[in-house]
């Protein structure tokens, strides 16, 4: 085994080892620094930008294409293109805290019958005789269905010596998770988890009383193996089983981060919790779950299964209690997942006696039209830019990320989530400020830069055509090329808008209710959204911001397990518009990438 060696990391004022000769990228992922990176190290993205304190090594010829010779000089490099050889000190920019603030809580009141339940029974094994046994008498007092397992039957002798014969069962549905002697207050734990392809976000609840005891998000520690799920299929397809572990392994540490950060900010422990329930796209749980996705990335683009699955905690390495159940709700297609599902229950989209759209604007743009009779969904391939993927100064909405951006006094002013030093833009600073440069004329309708010197903004915009960009403050810009993937993006959900309301018979007067969900949904103006024409302008007073809509489903489910049965039927009604064989998407797509 080769030497040992540190990395420290600035600001972050961490500390990593490395072993000698191991890959700075890959080094930095495996000790959790959320480094931003596309193409799993590669070479190819030129996301993966580290400056060293000092001593920086000759720079590759790749990094002479990504890096302009003064950057070079400061000592910029990419991490993936070096190998650890000594102690260096590294300046990261986006490898501070990344957690998050809270978007989701439940959007509708819902009756408080979890699954996950305390009970107090008191065994008797007198009352059944000889002819019974303690797990029958079990049964007896506390209903029929209760499954039995080898760690149940090995405490119930201890819990019936202690106590005479007093016991307390944690329960999720018929699963005992846990007993002990005596007639005890428990601690049930539950955690809804939403695998966003850009950001988990994980909400804690006290299941015995029905509250929220905290809540977190952190960027998706697999960004670095590329910003959307088809560039995550492609890496499993090329690496096999040690690609598929990798993004694995990510994805549960991170939930398991998340889990014990709660758990431990709310004063517990992680094995208080119980029951937990999972949303997210298909391809993310299936990574989550380490089945291979492949099968989604190619027509007919099918999931490997779509029904609703009960697991337990220790068979996916999930640090919580090992036998917490983890439900993972249905699917609706390959590219329309559980998070779906969630949101459609969380608005009650299925209830509805009028036609309503949801619009999920995450990594994937889901968009439903329903109403109780019927629902469609499609995907649409917006690509990351509205989570700040594939964009220049781009971030996912997390501390550190431009969320608003407006003119003041002539100048421009703007937000950043937490306050603090600005780190780069995310999706809702993105739309802001492009709303903003269409208002000013500053860019056209075609989405070029437009030269106004006239404008007090124009000293901001540097450089000519392809390589102009507008400079939002201190290191962080918008180019020309971030326009076009911003456009692409927009004119992808729009399209997805106009074909579900074509194939519904549907018009846009008629529709009584825009949900606008995701992280980029809780911070988006909808005036914004207007401005560049994501949605039509007769749709922008019906808009209601419904934030993470996913994990407010998914809250809804631990806090009522009918919800969990009424997924089910969610998922079964839906109906699912494969965009990319509509004879119309192309027509609709490219009459919408124009901002006018
Ligand atoms: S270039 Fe290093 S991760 Fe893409």
């Amino acid at each position: 085994m080769g030497s040992i060696h540190t990395i420290f990391l600035d600001p972050a004022r961490k500390e990593v080892e490395a072993q000698d000769g191991e890959n700075f990228f890959f080094a930095l992922i495996s000790a959790g620094i959320p480094i931003r990176g596309e193409c799993g190290g590669k070479g190819i993205c030129g996301r993966c930008r580290v400056r060293f304190v000092e001593g920086a090594p000759p720079p590759t010829e790749t990094e002479k294409r990504f890096l302009s010779p003064p950057e070079l000089d400061a000592g910029w490099r990419l991490a993936c293109q070096h190998v650890v050889e000594r102690d260096v000190s590294l300046w990261i920019p986006f490898s501070g805290e990344a957690l998050g603030r809270k978007t989701a809580g439940l959007l509708y009141s819902v009756s408080f019958s979890p699954k996950a339940t305390l009970v107090h029974v008191e065994l008797s094994l007198q009352k059944r005789g000889k002819e019974g046994s303690a797990i029958e008498s079990l049964k007896d007092v506390s209903g029929e269905n209760i499954e039995v397992s080898l760690p149940l039957l090995q405490k119930l002798p201890r819990a019936l010596r202690e106590e005479a014969g007093k016991i307390t069962l944690v329960r999720v549905g018929k699963n005992v998770v846990t007993l002990r002697p005596g007639h005890r207050a428990i601690p049930v734990l539950g955690l809804a988890v939403d695998l966003g392809t850009s950001t988990l976000a994980a909400h804690l609840l006290d299941l015995r009383k029905g509250t929220e005891l905290g809540a977190k998000a952190i960027a998706n520690p697999q960004l670095p193996f590329g910003a959307d799920v088809l560039s995550r299929i492609t890496y499993v397809r090329e690496g096999g089983e040690e690609a598929l572990k990798r993004l694995r392994k990510a994805l549960v540490e991170g939930v398991n981060q998340l889990a014990t950060e709660l758990s431990l900010e709310a004063r517990g422990t992680p094995d208080e919790i119980i029951h937990i329930v999972v949303v997210g796209n298909p391809t993310m749980l299936h990574l989550f779950l380490g089945v291979d996705p492949s099968s989604i990335g190619e027509v007919p683009f099918v999931p490997i299964w779509r029904e609703a699955l009960s697991l337990l905690a220790k068979e996916l390495n999930l640090k919580v209690h090992p036998r917490a159940v983890v439900e993972v709700p249905p699917l609706i297609s390959g590219y329309v997942g559980a998070d779906t599902v969630a949101s459609i229950l969380a608005c009650r989209l299925h209830e509805k006696g009028f036609p309503c759209l949801l619009l999920d604007l995450g990594t994937n743009g889901e968009i439903v039209l329903g109403r109780k009779e019927r629902l469609l969904t499609c995907s649409a391939a917006a690509g990351p830019a509205f989570e700040g993927g594939r964009i220049s100064c781009g971030m996912p909405a997390l501390n550190g990320a431009i969320s608003h951006v407006h003119l003041e006094k002539g100048d421009l002013n703007f937000e950043v989530i937490g306050g603090v030093k600005p780190l780069g833009i995310c999706g809702s600073g993105l739309v802001d400020l492009l709303a903003l440069l269409l208002e000013e004329e500053l860019v056209d309708a075609t989405g070029r830069f437009s030269p106004r010197p006239d404008h007090p903004l124009f000293s901001r915009v540097i450089g000519y055509g392809n390589n102009a960009k507008f400079l939002v403050t201190e290191g962080i810009y918008l180019t020309q090329r971030d326009i076009r993937e911003l456009q692409l993006a927009k004119a992808a959900i729009r399209a997805g808008i106009e074909l579900l309301l074509d194939k519904a018979g549907v018009n846009p007067q008629e529709i009584q209710c825009v949900y606008l969900a995701g992280a980029f949904g809780s911070q988006i103006w909808p005036q914004a959204l207007a401005k560049i024409g994501l949605i039509p302008n007769e749709l922008l007073p019906k808009v209601q911001l419904v934030g993470n809509a996913a994990a407010s489903g998914a809250i809804a489910m631990l806090l009522n397990q009918e919800l969990i049965q009424e997924a089910t039927l969610v998922a079964k009604k839906a109906e699912h518009v494969e965009l990319s064989c509509e004879k119309k998407f192309v027509e609709v797509f490219v009459a919408n990438m124009k901002f006018a």
